[in-house]
């Protein structure tokens, strides 16, 4: 028996590929936002004992990297990778799950708009943001936001997996043939 027989059909399987993605990095994103939005909290706290100290320009220097980049790219890794296989399922709250995230998503990129320029200010040291505005938007955003990564987590992930899981069988069992 030739010793690579098995390598033989590896690589006659390899270009089979799950099309959705393996889910670690999505899950380690949403434990990032987590921390971004308890440090969300930490900030008004110190704006409202201490304005624009040190703690509060570095708190929002933090919240502005993940927001502007690795927060932003989440969810279009969402949007391109994740959602339209969950959207072609044809299963009904599984779609209308996803909707809502989407939804989600469009305000969740609203709000940061707004709140963006408030925060560049604080991390720039300068007085002209809006503390009362950042009292009622901070809590309103941050709620939102674990709204969302709840209903990822509990609801949408736990399907997507599941689906990824039969893939992952099935281009297996073809592999096995
Ligand atoms: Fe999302
Ligand atoms: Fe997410």
């Amino acid at each position: 028996m030739p010793r690579n027989i098995f390598a033989h059909r590896a690589s006659r399987s390899s270009p089979a590929a799950a099309s959705l993605p393996g889910f670690e990095p999505l899950d380690r994103a949403h434990a990032a936002a987590l921390e971004m939005l308890d440090q969300f909290d930490r900030l008004l706290a110190r704006l409202q004992s201490h304005g624009t100290d040190d703690l509060a320009r570095q708190h929002a220097m933090s919240i502005i990297g993940f927001f502007d980049g690795p927060g932003r790219q989440h969810h279009a890794d969402e949007e391109s990778l994740v959602f339209p296989q969950l959207l072609a399922s044809g299963d009904e709250q599984l779609v209308a799950h996803v909707h809502r995230l989407q939804e989600d998503h469009a305000w969740l990129e609203q709000d940061w708009r707004e709140l963006g320029p408030q925060l560049e200010a604080i991390a720039g040291g300068y007085n002209w943001y809006d503390l009362d505005m950042l009292r009622v938007a901070l809590p309103l955003f941050t709620a939102l936001y674990r709204e969302h990564i709840e209903l990822e987590e509990t609801q949408v992930y736990p399907a997507a997996k599941r689906r990824r899981a039969v893939e992952l069988e099935a281009i297996a069992s073809r592999a096995m043939e």
